[in-house]
Formats: C-alpha cells, sequence, structure tokens
C-alpha cells in the first residue's frame, strides 16, 4: 500500500519557481516548548521550559508558542508563572494551543488571563481520514467545529477584554482537499474580520508531511491567492519532517507567499520533528540575509538544548553538528587550507569560497583549530602541515611534508585512531627533532 493521497490544488501558476533566493526573513515563531515538548520522552519541568523560554528570547524569538495549557497541571502552570512574574518582555508574544473544543478553549483562556498579549492558536483536524475514521463527520460539519471554535475565541476575548490575536491551523491539511482546506480558512476569517491593524494568522500545517516539497509550495501559492482579507492575514507554516524535506517546505513555501514559519531549534518535534529553524536561519544568512535570529554561538545553544530536551544533535546535524565543518580527508584539507590562504588574502570578493565550507564557521562561533582539521589515516600533507603550524608555529618545509604526512597517517591507519594534535606533535619531535 502506498501513501499519496494529497491533493493539487485546482489551479497552478507555479509563480514561485522564478525566484531564487528568500530576500527577507519570515516572522518566526518557536514551537519547541509546544510541539517539541510534548514528543520528548519526558516533558520538560517547569524550571526547564523557563530556562528554554529565555534562551528563545535571548536568541530572538518575538513569537513563541509556550505549551498547550488545557494538556496538563505543567503546561497550564508554566503560562500561569511567565505572566504573574512579569516574565515576557514588550517585544515578545507568546502563543497558547487549543483544540477546537469549548472546554479546552475556556481553559486555554483562564491560563492566559491577565497575559500582556497572547496569541491563542485554534485547531481541528480537516483531512478526508480524520473526517471518516475519527470524527464521522461530514464536511459541512468538520467546517462548523472551526467556525464554533473561533466564535466562542471572539467571545471570550471580548468578554475578557484580553489583548489577544488569533490563529488558525486546518491541522492535517496534507490529506485535505486544498480548496476545502481554504474554505474552512475563509469562514473562520468571516468570524474574526481581522484588519491591517489587527491581523490573525492562518498557518497551514504539514502534521504528517506526505507530498514532495514543490507539490506543499504549489498548495501554499494557492492559499496564499484565495485567502479572503489576504492583507490583514498572516500566513504561516509549519512543515513537518517526515519525508525528510521539511527546510525545502519551509522554503519553497517562503517564495510561494508565506510570511511566517513556525518550528523548532534542531528540528525537535512529534515523530521526525518540526521543520528545525536553525538551519532554516542560517540557510538565509548564508546567501547574505539578516535572519534576525543569533546563532553566533551555536555550541552553547546546542549544549542548552541537549541538557534540557535530553535529545542528542546528530554529528551530521546542518551548521551545529559536530563533524559538519570537519575535513579528515587529504583532498578536502589541501583545498580549504588553500582557501584560507585565498580568503586571508583579501581575494575573495566579499564572498565566502572557501572549498567544503558553506560558510565561515566562524559566525557561528565554532573554530578552525580542532574543528576544521581534522587527522587520520585519511588525511593528507597539506592537514599535517596545518596543525603543525597553526598550533605550534612549526613549519614544515616542502620538501619534508609528504615524508611527515605518511608517518603520521601510518600511525592513524595502524591504531584505527584519530591522531589528536598533541599526539602528532609528540610523534613529529620524536621522529624529526630528537631523530628517534
Ligand atoms: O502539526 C500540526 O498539525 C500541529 C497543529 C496543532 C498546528 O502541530
Ligand atoms: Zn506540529
Amino acid at each position: 500500500k502506498y501513501q499519496r493521497q494529497y491533493f493539487m490544488p485546482p489551479t497552478c501558476t507555479y509563480d514561485w519557481v522564478k525566484k531564487d533566493y528568500i530576500d527577507h526573513p519570515p516572522i518566526w515563531c518557536s514551537v519547541d516548548l509546544r510541539d517539541g515538548n510534548q514528543a520528548l520522552i519526558e516533558p520538560m519541568s517547569l524550571e526547564e521550559k523557563l530556562e528554554f523560554f529565555t534562551m528563545l528570547v535571548k536568541l530572538g524569538f518575538k513569537e513563541i508558542e509556550i505549551g498547550f495549557p488545557a494538556a496538563s497541571d505543567t503546561e497550564f502552570e508554566f503560562a500561569r508563572t511567565l505572566i504573574e512574574k512579569n516574565m515576557i518582555p514588550d517585544d515578545v508574544t507568546i502563543q497558547v494551543l487549543t483544540q477546537a473544543r469549548e472546554h479546552i478553549i475556556k481553559k486555554t483562556f483562564e491560563a492566559v488571563k491577565g497575559a500582556p498579549r497572547a496569541i491563542i492558536h485554534l485547531y481541528n483536524s480537516t483531512s478526508v481520514a480524520q473526517r471518516e475514521q475519527v470524527f464521522h463527520k461530514d464536511k459541512n460539519e468538520i467546517m462548523k467545529i472551526a467556525v464554533e471554535g473561533a466564535k466562542l475565541l471572539d467571545k471570550l476575548t471580548k468578554e475578557t477584554d484580553g489583548n489577544f490575536s488569533f490563529e488558525y491551523s486546518p491541522e492535517s491539511f496534507p490529506g485535505t482537499e486544498v480548496d476545502y482546506a481554504v474554505d474552512v480558512c475563509n469562514a473562520v476569517l468571516d468570524i474574526w474580520k481581522p484588519t491591517p491593524d489587527h491581523k490573525v494568522i492562518i498557518n497551514i500545517p504539514t502534521t504528517v508531511e506526505i507530498a514532495m516539497p514543490h507539490v506543499f509550495a504549489t498548495q501554499v501559492e494557492y492559499i496564499h491567492k484565495n485567502l479572503k482579507y489576504r492583507d490583514s492575514v498572516t500566513l504561516s507554516l509549519h512543515p513537518h519532517n517526515d519525508r525528510g524535506s521539511g527546510v525545502s517546505d519551509a522554503e519553497l513555501g517562503m517564495l510561494a507567499g508565506a510570511d511566517r514559519i513556525e518550528g523548532t531549534l534542531f528540528g525537535n518535534g512529534e515523530r521526525t520533528g518540526n521543520v528545525d529553524i536553525v538551519t532554516l536561519a542560517v540557510n538565509m544568512f548564508s546567501h547574505g540575509i539578516d535572519p534576525e535570529l543569533d546563532f553566533s554561538n551555536i555550541q552553547e545553544v546546542g549544549e542548552a538544548y541537549e541538557r534540557l530536551t535530553g535529545m542528542h544533535i546528530h554529528e551530521r546535524t546542518p551548521y551545529a553538528g559536530a563533524l559538519v565543518f570537519t575535513a579528515f580527508s587529504g583532498s578536502h584539507q589541501d583545498a580549504i587550507s588553500k582557501g584560507f590562504t585565498w580568503h586571508m588574502e583579501g581575494k575573495d570578493n566579499g564572498f565566502w569560497t572557501v572549498p567544503y565550507l558553506p560558510i565561515d564557521p566562524k559566525d557561528l562561533g565554532r573554530k578552525y583549530e580542532g574543528d576544521v582539521i581534522r587527522i587520520n589515516s585519511q588525511s593528507g600533507k597539506g592537514g599535517v602541515s596545518f596543525i603543525l603550524k597553526t598550533r605550534y608555529g612549526l613549519t614544515i618545509p616542502k620538501e619534508m611534508q609528504p615524508d611527515v604526512s605518511y608517518t603520521m597517517k601510518g600511525i592513524s591507519d595502524r591504531e584505527h585512531a584519530e591522531l589528536t594534535p598533541e599526539r602528532i606533535r609528540d610523534e613529529f619531535e620524536a621522529k624529526y627533532v630528537r631523530g628517534a
């Protein structure tokens, strides 16, 4: 059996294909404390959530989904703590998730009572599969759930005089007919009647990613062109990564008209995770666009993330993995070493062009030494000489370099182990200085 039950929109123009890079950052919304947290083996404690929240603020997030307050006491208390202890900076808006069910919506309003501002995020499931198998409801009945939820948000906000704005997600969008999803979103918008001064968010989730990224972008373009009140709507995307294409979905989706991205640090989240905002932001940075998020000390962020979530950042995770700027092989080391010289001599015309390094690791607070050139049996003369020179100020004459390199490679090969810079220096001194 195969999974290909997505829907192409009734019309496609593929206008997004014509653009080759994203020229401004989206509004970023971190869902680490909600989607990320709900997928952890051990969800974060209140104190851990507080520390994570503080880190997200420091990184520059202006919108943060802090949880699903009706889901547990910790979630509820976390919202109350942020509000009662005045921990929400003036330029940050918290967001809370609620299903379109009366008692859950009411509990959510209790959680955000007194907040300086908040986004109430309403969702219900709209896919064919969920309509038939879970809810046993037809299209009109499912639309009614969304509309009734939207009305209740409106009513409770007026009654409580809260400073709230709204977001609506047609959950399980990938299995929903695209024109029907737009109809549901437009029905919700007709209740909320947004204006350019009081915008609302329509959020398109790839709850479970089932289509290729260009299909998703085509769906986003259709939604962008067919939503009512478009000037008063922030079109948000919430990509998941089931096919491994969360980043592509977000990037093509932005080209197709989206204004906002919900995701997590390092792609934590349900199953294969939410889209990785670190990758998206640094991709943008590498194209010369300021993402307005600060990943200039990525190691510190990674360490805090691993400690607080209990997750591990894979060694090959873009930009953050321990090995993503490392070259062991001789030809790569040689090219990198020559590229560094080219770069330092100012021949790069202002672009980062060092071979095999997608960006300057120093922009992420990573160091050349130790991070970039490491020596094992695959390494070459350029790499060994680079270590001896940059670490110990030892310039190895060109004629001597092959011999030194074969010595080090040989040791590494016999021992099946990487050679540390200290070991390289010791072996060098033993053979070439003391003549052992
Ligand atoms: O992935 C999803 O569909 C969600 C919604 C609640 C937005 O997390
Ligand atoms: Zn999600």
